[in-house]
């Protein structure tokens, strides 16, 4: 017999080689190959006459195969789901140590249980004291969940097939988990994308909603091969700053729903609550309308982030050379704009001072800033507030025209759910059908023109 091949897998994504590399010729991160154990390897050659089984083909609109969702009663929770939790899929949920997954799962799970579902949550890092220790902060102690902690995906399953097939099945985390019959250490490439596929092949088949929890890596990623998100039907991301009490939960892929939403919590006391009207938090100190201030729906990655700018107009009585001040946005841009602002608005501002700040200390390079720096400066000079349910996003051309951008919908369905009704901006009428009801509605306006109108 043929000496097995050495192979050597990247920890980070997954690619193979058969030789050792200082850096992975796929995915270029450095010290990620490590060995792993020769694949079996089965015949290619695929014989007509040996056994398959027909496989059977139904139509689009077949009866009863649609799948119902359910709500798990954590309504944040639901709608980053696109709307329940769909039986029979496998949801991964990312998040940086810490953040808050294992307690929001257990409040999910809880929740369920309480509405006499049956739902199992397994946790590989924490024993099961500790976690009914957590249950009891969160006033879930009551709740009848079963809790287990257990490593091993054979004993979890087979002790699942011996018992009522649950509603909702919690693995906290993949990364713990292994499976004797894959070579490696748990946490290794091969081991959670085998665990992987055992628990999701026993979701499938017996119709659970089950939830992985993932591990990520310090750039963000969910750590272990990336096919891991291709094996899932939803991936979330739970995000937020450790020291903040506000967390995220977004959807980054989903095939049951959009990936747009977003559910927001709040970590008390006594676990994560739901903020349902979320838009005061990011803008905390827009009490009262004030002249030059406009949020803009920035995004960072595939990220919304709504980001408030101000400008201040400080008129000159003497003719010494005015002063442009920027902290936040480009310079060069700045004064692009203002030019387009006196040229195509008959604005005035050779002399005056402006000063424009990105507040929170955010860094804005997104083009898409133009009109909302525009309509600040605007309300600035004026001495007159913007609507304070409008956000302002579009590029200004040289040409006095504001030109559509990116992920329209995307800012305008994060606007809305954060409280602001009105977009104003160029959407083609395409995008604002796409966004549903659920986006603000655009008022559309171009050219540039018509901004002194608006304020
Ligand atoms: P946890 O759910 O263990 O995070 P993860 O599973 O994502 O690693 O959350 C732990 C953090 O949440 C911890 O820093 C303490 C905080 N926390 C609260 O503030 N309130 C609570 O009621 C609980 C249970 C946790
Ligand atoms: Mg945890």
């Amino acid at each position: 017999m043929a000496k097995p091949k050495r192979r050597y897998v990247c920890q980070a994504c997954g690619s193979v080689s058969n030789r050792w590399q200082g850096q992975c010729p796929d995915c270029a991160e450095w010290n990620t190959l490590a060995e792993e154990a020769p694949q079996t390897v089965f015949s290619t050659k695929h014989d007509l006459s040996s056994g398959g089984r027909p496989i059977e083909f139904t139509p689009l609109d077949a009866p009863g195969e649609v799948p119902k969702r359910q709500l798990s009663g954590i309504a944040e929770f639901d709608r980053a789901l696109g709307g329940g939790l769909v039986p029979g899929s496998a949801i991964l949920m990312g998040g940086d140590p810490g953040i808050g997954k294992s307690t929001l799962l257990l409040q999910v799970a809880a929740n369920i249980a309480n509405q006499g579902g049956l739902a199992v949550y397994v946790s590989g890092e924490e024993a099961s004291g500790q976690v009914r220790l957590r249950a009891e902060r969160l006033g879930l102690s009551k709740a009848p969940i079963q809790l287990a902690a257990a490593t091993s995906v054979r004993d979890i399953l087979t002790t699942l097939g011996r018992m009522d097939t649950p509603r909702l099945l919690v693995i906290d985390s993949i990364q713990t988990m292994h499976s004797d019959t894959i070579e490696g250490a748990p946490g290794t490439v091969s081991q959670v994308r085998g665990c992987a596929f055992e628990l999701i092949r026993y979701a499938k088949e017996n119709d659970v909603t089950l939830v992985l929890v993932g591990h990520v890596t310090k750039d963000g990623n969910i750590a272990g091969p990336r096919v891991l998100e291709h094996m899932v039907d939803v991936v979330m991301s739970f995000e937020g700053e450790r020291s903040h009490q506000y967390r995220i939960l977004r959807s980054l892929k989903n095939r049951f729903g959009p990936v747009d939403e977003i559910g927001v919590f709040a970590m008390e006391g006594d676990g994560l609550a739901e903020v349902g009207n979320p838009s005061m938090l990011f803008l905390s100190g827009r009490d009262e309308a004030m002249a030059g201030s406009s949020v803009f729906p920035a995004m960072e990655g595939t990220r919304p982030v709504l980001v408030e700018i101000q400008a201040l107009i400080v008129r000159l009585q003497s003719g010494a050379t005015p002063r442009r001040a920027v902290v936040g946005w480009d310079n060069g841009r700045m004064a692009m704009l203002l030019a387009v602002l006196e040229a195509r608005c008959g604005l005035n501002f050779s002399s005056a001072e402006v000063y424009l700040n990105v507040a929170g200390g955010y860094r804005l390079s997104d083009p898409a800033a133009d009109i909302a720096v525009a309509a600040a400066l605007v309300s600035a000079l004026g001495d007159k507030p913007l609507p304070r349910d409008a956000v302002w996003f579009g590029e200004v051309s040289l040409a006095g025209e504001i030109r559509p951008v990116a992920h329209s919908s995307i800012r305008q369905r994060e606007s809305a759910k954060l409280g602001f009704t009105r977009a104003y901006g160029p959407a083609s009428a395409q995008e604002s059908k796409a966004g549903g009801d659920k986006a603000s509605a655009t008022m559309k306006f171009s050219p540039l023109s018509l901004l002194p109108n608006l304020v």
